[in-house]
C-alpha cells in the first residue's frame, strides 16, 4: 500500500476508534451511571452533564458511525455503484 493510501486508512482507524470509544462511553454512562436521572435518588449528573447532554453526544456520534460515515462512503464510490449495477443489468 502507497504512503497516501496508509494515510488515509489510518485517518478512517482514528475517526472509527474515536466514535466507537465515545458511543461506549456515552451509552455505559446512560445504561449503568445515570439509567433514571433527576427520579429523585439517582445522580442526575456525570462530570458535570446531564443525563440529556449524554444522550444528545450518544446519539450523534451513533448517527456519524451509522448514517454518515457509510452515506459518505456510498457518495465517494457512487460512480463504482452506478458502473457495477449497470454491467449486473446488462447481462
Ligand atoms: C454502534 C452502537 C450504538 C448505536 C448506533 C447506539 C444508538 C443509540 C440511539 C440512537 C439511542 C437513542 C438516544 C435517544 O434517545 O436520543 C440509544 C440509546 C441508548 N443506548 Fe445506545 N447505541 C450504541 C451503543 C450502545 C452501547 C455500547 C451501550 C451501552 C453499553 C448503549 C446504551 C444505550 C442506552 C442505555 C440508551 C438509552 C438511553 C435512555 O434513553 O435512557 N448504546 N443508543
Amino acid at each position: 500500500m502507497s504512503l497516501s493510501g496508509k494515510l488515509v486508512l489510518n485517518y478512517i482507524i482514528i475517526i472509527l476508534i474515536v466514535l466507537g470509544v465515545l458511543i461506549l462511553f456515552t451509552g455505559i454512562t446512560l445504561w449503568l451511571i445515570i439509567p433514571s436521572a433527576g427520579k429523585g435518588h439517582v445522580v442526575s449528573t456525570f462530570l458535570g452533564l446531564k443525563k440529556h447532554s449524554w444522550k444528545d453526544i450518544h446519539r450523534y456520534t451513533a448517527l456519524c458511525l451509522v448514517k454518515y460515515l457509510p452515506l459518505i462512503h456510498v457518495a465517494l464510490n457512487y460512480k463504482w455503484i452506478l458502473h457495477t449495477t449497470k454491467r449486473l443489468f446488462k447481462k
